[in-house]
């Protein structure tokens, strides 16, 4: 018998039993002619004596870190004890020990703040995965997954395995392609999700399916994204938009009870995407804090007919009339947005300064920040006090929806960039203002995103989500009546194909988007159509998709679903926005395994059997 318990069980109540134990050696301190061992395992540390009697033993016999240790001994009240370890009122004394194993010197200390760095823990993930903050995370991912089976199991959900060796699912990103040595020449895709099989189910009349399941995408990396990465999965047949966000919103509560004992009691607020993109500049906001942006020069306009709203200003609005003229930055600009910071008109110009900064960094990209302070006796001071009046300081200070006391920021230049710039520094103020807690935790869904975004490269549209998912029931005609080509690419946003929204949702947890889906298409000529759209001929539709569009000609039922980034979810609820340590084998941001150093060259005579050749540029 290796063990009779474990290292993290015995307590004062187990005084004098005779107990074994098995470990790895933690630490260990000598005095005089007594050493003290702690011993490790994923349940505790316990401190074990080895008294005079064994000293000549333990000469004989050295213990080094992270050795493999078997003891046995009699548990004996501590006369220092430990307060911060559950097993601290207690030893071991040693009567027998036996290494079962020896170990070289670790490369990292073994603790939660360890001296190693990212890469050499990655190297040594075997290693890094004994350290109690790393254990934590994948006990807090088991239990999101525990969680996640017990709700869908009660509500009728099906757990079904879909194959990992197909076609292209198209989920925006590039595919992981297999080369098949049966059918030379021809390569299997890996999923960037199981998107078409689960549609298949719902065909089959599996009303209910999920599936914890790994999802493959060759993309550009972040510390929210893996190339091999983990969704709770989600279909269900015979559905409206309503019935998934309340069963998924029911889902995620669950989690937050059996996980973190949270009662989310909160009506979870959802946002249309336009909304979302004009007051947070983003499509996941994080609500847990206002700020939001006002638009300061085309206040009433949305994204697909922005091109015929250009008029309007923050001073049109607020009846002084005029434009934001006589101010070059703000006249050239195609978009001015501003935030208004609560109780920062005290701002110092050191404090001013160091914004502007912020916003000229590179990745941000702006050219500098007009400032307004509203002050607490009710006068304004600005960056560009020469070019305005004190009224339409007000004006701008109002559309700005400013307080006594605040400080309104604006950001000017060309619509994206401006929007994100903001968006960024939003958060950014967030952060800095203390208002983006992680243990307060804020779901949000945003609803009625676009059907299509401009590919500009291409001219031609691509489906925002993917192209299973189905327009709103009366932009439909829309589609059907309308032939998709843009004749005129500086005039995209008029065509009738902009203004379509689609039946999909995202769920966004304090600025991450953890989830998302849609209703589907379940019909073979409005698939067609969509497929149409997007720039696929029929024979190409029946190349890539015959197999769907065969499918919906056998009794479809109207269906929809959507798949949770399980990695994300678990980081959130962990207190983290990077997945990697959440994922007991991750990769690092170069895709690259660096324990397996993988992706590696592989043999000669594995081309030879593919009957591939490699043509490196
Ligand atoms: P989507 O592409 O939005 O939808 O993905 C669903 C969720 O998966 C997470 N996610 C990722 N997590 C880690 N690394 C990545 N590279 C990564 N990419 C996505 C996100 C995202 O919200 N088939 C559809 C779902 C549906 O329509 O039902 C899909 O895959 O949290």
């Amino acid at each position: 018998m290796y063990r009779s318990h474990t290292c993290g069980e015995l307590r004062i109540t187990d005084v004098k039993k005779e107990v074994a134990l098995s470990g790895w050696v933690q630490t260990i301190r000598k005095f005089g002619s007594i050493t003290f061992v702690d011993i490790r395992d994923r349940y505790g540390i316990t401190q074990l004596l080895f008294s005079e009697s064994l000293n000549e033993l333990l000469e004989a016999n050295p213990l080094g870190r992270e050795f493999v240790l078997q003891v046995k001994g009699i548990v004996n009240e501590r006369s220092n004890k430990n307060a911060n370890i559950p097993t601290g009122d207690i030893e071991i004394i040693i009567s027998a020990f036996t290494i079962l194993n020896k170990s070289a010197v670790p490369p990292f200390t073994i603790q939660d703040d360890t001296d190693g760095g990212d890469e050499l823990r990655m190297k040594y993930r075997f290693l890094d995965l004994r350290r109690n903050s790393v254990k934590k995370n994948l006990e807090l991912r088991y239990a999101v997954g525990r969680s996640t089976r017990n709700y869908l199991h009660e509500n009728n959900f099906m757990d079904i395995e879909t194959p990992f060796l197909i076609k292209s699912t198209p989920e925006g990103a590039r595919d992981f392609v297999v080369p098949s040595r049966m059918n030379p020449g021809q390569f299997y895709a890996l999923p960037q999700s199981p998107q078409t099989f689960k549609q298949l189910l719902m065909v089959s009349g599996y009303d209910r399916y999920y599936q914890i399941v790994k999802c493959f995408r060759d993309e550009d990396l972040r510390a929210d994204r893996q190339p091999e990465f983990t969704q709770i999965d989600c279909e269900m047949s015979f559905v409206e938009q309503e019935d998934i966000l309340n069963m998924f919103e029911g889902l995620v509560k669950r989690i937050f009870k059996d996980v973190k004992n949270i009662d989310y009691t909160d009506v979870v607020e959802r946002m249309t995407w336009e909304d979302a993109m004009w007051k947070f500049g983003n499509d996941k906001p994080d609500i847990r804090f206002d700020l939001s942006i006002a638009n300061l020069k085309f206040p009433q306009h949305s994204f697909v007919n922005k091109k015929s709203a250009l008029h309007g200003s923050a001073f049109e609005e607020q009846g002084v009339g005029g434009d934001l003229l006589a101010f070059p930055v703000f006249d050239e600009a195609e978009t001015v947005l501003a935030i208004a910071i609560p109780g920062c008109s005290e701002y110092t110009r050191k404090q001013t300064d160091e914004l502007t900064e912020w916003v000229k960094r590179p990745q941000i990209g702006m050219k500098g920040l007009v400032f307004i302070k509203y002050n607490t006796d009710g006068t304004y001071k600005s960056s560009v006090d020469k070019f305005y009046s004190p009224e339409k300081l007000k004006a701008i200070a109002d559309a700005a929806k400013a307080n006594k006391g605040d400080l309104v920021l604006i950001v000017a230049g060309a619509e994206e960039k401006t929007r994100k710039a903001t968006s960024d520094l939003r958060m950014y103020l967030g952060e800095r203002l203390g208002l983006r807690k992680a243990d307060h935790f804020k779901l949000l869904w945003v609803l009625d995103f676009p059907l299509f975004e401009y590919a500009e490269e291409e001219n031609r549209w691509v489906a925002r989500h993917h192209p299973f998912t189905s327009p709103k029931p009366d932009h439909i005609d829309i589609m059907i009546n309308n032939n998709p080509v843009i004749e005129n690419a500086a005039e995209y946003l008029a065509h009738p194909y902009a203004g379509i929204k689609a039946n999909a949702y995202d769920m966004v947890l304090n600025g991450n988007e953890i989830g998302g889906g849609s209703i589907r298409i379940f019909q073979r000529n409005l698939q067609e159509k969509m497929f149409a759209a997007l720039g696929m001929d029929a024979e190409e539709q029946q190349h890539k998709f015959g197999f769907l569009l065969g499918a919906f000609e056998y009794g479809a039922p109207p269906h929809g679903g959507l798949a949770f980034g399980f990695d994300r979810l678990c980081a959130l609820l962990g207190g983290s926005e990077s997945i990697r340590d959440f994922i007991a084998f991750p990769k690092n941001n170069s895709g690259r395994d660096v324990m397996l150093d993988a992706p590696s060259s592989i043999d000669a005579k594995q081309f030879d059997e593919l009957q591939i050749k490699l043509n490196l540029k």
